[in-house]
């Protein structure tokens, strides 16, 4: 099914590029970048079908200071983007288990 197919490529994007700063131990601006619930009630940085609303999708395109994930990391790729733009066109599901 592509909800899960995307859901799936987002959770693998976040740990290639965002996981280090966000995982559980290391919280960088209160995001846990794979827990679901922060993301979309909590913070409300992925707005479930609205990616051009999602504060999280605008920092990957961000131009300028506060740009995610922060120089020196590469940015991610337009492919990449479109993956997680995807995503969250299609509803933003909950990642799959592995
Ligand atoms: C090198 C560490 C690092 C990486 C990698 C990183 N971030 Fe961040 N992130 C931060 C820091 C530090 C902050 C808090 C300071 C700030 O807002 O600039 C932050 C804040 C955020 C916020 C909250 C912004 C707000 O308005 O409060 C979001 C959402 C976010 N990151 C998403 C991501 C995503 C998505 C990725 C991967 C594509 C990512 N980050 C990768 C360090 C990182």
């Amino acid at each position: 099914m592509s909800f899960w197919k995307a859901a799936s490529a987002a959770k693998a994007l976040f740990i290639r590029h965002c996981y280090g700063c966000h995982n559980h131990n290391l919280v960088k601006g209160g995001i846990r970048i794979l827990h679901h619930r922060l993301l979309v009630n909590v913070r409300k940085v992925v707005i479930p079908g609205r990616p051009d609303e999602s504060e999280l999708l605008q920092l990957l395109v961000l131009d300028s200071e506060g740009a995610m994930p922060p120089p020196p990391r590469p940015r991610l790729s337009e492919a990449e983007v479109r993956a997680i733009r995807q995503w969250i066109a299609e509803g933003a599901s909950p990642f799959p288990p592995d």
